[in-house]
């Protein structure tokens, strides 16, 4: 299992009418939400990621659909399955993550802890590992 990845459940406000799933910055994600993006409308068969973050913190939510993140950081790797709208994937610093299977009209939800900042990826795996292997 990869340390800095979990699953979060989300608090979760069921009745006859549906549900309602709630994120409080810091209180759920761990982190001061300070950015939001979404990823929607995934080309059949595509994937997405493919990078790591030398800080940044995100909680990540199948709000429709589902699709799969397979995580690494640098000794483990581990595939989560994100299909269900009242849960997310915490990832945090230094973990490589790749993002496919998605399904028809998936929806995923990013919360981010830090504005966007292309300085905090690492784009190139092989940067990555050396620095996630090395002894700090
Ligand atoms: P990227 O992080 O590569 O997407 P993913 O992790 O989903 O594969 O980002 C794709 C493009 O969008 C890239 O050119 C950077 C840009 N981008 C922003 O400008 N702001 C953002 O907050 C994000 C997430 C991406």
């Amino acid at each position: 299992r990869v340390k800095p990845c979990a699953f979060i459940d989300l608090e979760q406000h069921n009745d006859e009418r549906g549900n309602l799933s709630v994120v409080e910055s810091e209180w759920t994600a761990g982190f001061p939400i300070r950015r939001v993006y979404y990823l929607h409308d995934p080309d059949p068969g595509s994937s997405r990621g493919g990078h790591a973050h030398r800080a940044l913190e995100q909680l990540i939510i199948a709000v429709h659909g589902s699709f799969t993140i397979t995580v690494d950081d640098g000794e483990r790797r581990a595939r989560y399955r994100l299909d269900d709208a009242g849960r997310g994937l915490y990832v945090g610093p230094m973990v490589w993550r790749d993002l496919s299977d998605f399904s028809e009209g998936a929806v995923a939800l990013v919360l981010a802890s830090l504005h966007y900042d292309e300085a905090d990826y690492y784009r190139d795996y092989e940067e990555f590992l050396a620095d996630a292997r090395r002894p700090r």
